[in-house]
């Protein structure tokens, strides 16, 4: 175990509740969440991106749950969450994590957010750095939308109050997956579509003007003390590795990994290497609990 890294482990959790579809009402939302995996082990939290939900992440889960404990959740308004009644941002979707945390009396842990879920991971971090001894950024940046996508996302929330979400999820699959991983990956692309068809039209048009309106975290990149690991699949149009590049070369202590044959969703369309490069990031971390 590196010396500069606390591991904290979980504390006694003879009340702990395990398994999946479990509930925490935090802000006064019930927020639905997954908790797997070893009580007594460093923690690892996993955050969605959009419009998705954690079951996105179950083959990390299963990759992990031996040796850590794994928890996964779902945004608000995203996945079986409620909504609740204020505006959506980024730094709304980071005080709930921060939230969920203390529900689930996590003082500290390994976080891992891929798109979306990396804007909230910087968020957090930058907020509460004490709370966190890694991260991990999956496809995602540091930088703000620009016009064009600002513009881009304007007209989908136009398009989706009239139109409904069936043309938008299959429009949306075409920029997650890569053209191969369209045909090669038929389970995981269906289940991401069936995601997408899951969230409510005000949810997702929310988040999409939250996705639009979100701060940049770049500035601070420099000042994140913590180990990072950044992944990014080596066919990534909505984030491309110049973007993991760019933010390895601020973050002291990152290192990068391109993921080959995936697109944007890299754990989904290439899990196995994915989860090499996650396992051999968090056990270099903290020693594997046997
Ligand atoms: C995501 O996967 O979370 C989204 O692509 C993020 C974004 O649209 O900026």
């Amino acid at each position: 175990m590196s010396d500069n890294i606390s591991v904290e482990k979980s504390n006694d959790q003879s009340m702990r509740n395990l398994g999946k579809s479990l509930i925490a009402d935090i802000n006064g939302l019930r927020v639905s969440y997954t908790d797997d995996g070893r009580a007594d082990s460093p923690v690892i939290i996993f955050v969605h991106g959009f419009p998705l939900n954690k079951t996105m992440w179950s083959s990390q889960v299963e990759a992990l749950e031996k040796n850590y404990r794994v928890i996964t959740y779902d945004i608000r308004g995203h996945g079986e969450s409620e909504a609740g009644s204020e505006r959506f941002s980024i730094e709304l979707f980071a005080d709930d994590l921060f939230r969920l945390m203390d529900e689930l009396d996590i003082k500290k842990c390994v976080l891992c957010g891929l798109s979306m879920g990396g804007y909230i991971a910087l968020h957090a971090i930058q907020k509460s750095p004490a709370k966190f001894g890694a991260l991990i950024l999956c496809d995602t940046q540091c930088n703000v939308d620009t016009p064009e996508v600002k513009e881009k996302r304007m007209s989908d929330i136009d398009h989706i109050k009239k139109s409904g979400l069936k043309e938008y999820a299959e429009n949306n699959l075409k920029n997650l997956f890569m053209p191969v991983s369209l045909q090669s990956k038929k389970d995981e692309v269906e289940s991401v579509k069936k995601m997408i068809r899951e969230m409510s039209v005000q949810s997702l048009t929310d988040t999409l003007h939250a996705l639009a309106n979100r701060n940049e975290t770049c500035e601070k990149l420099s000042k994140i003390e913590q180990p990072v690991l950044i992944i990014v699949g080596e066919e990534d149009n909505i984030t491309p590795p110049s973007k993991g590049q760019f933010m390895q070369n601020k973050i002291k202590d990152s290192e990068l990994k391109i993921v080959e044959n995936a697109g944007h969703l890299s754990n989904l369309e290439n899990a196995g290497q994915f989860n090499k490069y996650l396992n051999n990031f968090i056990s270099s971390i903290y020693e594997t609990v046997s």
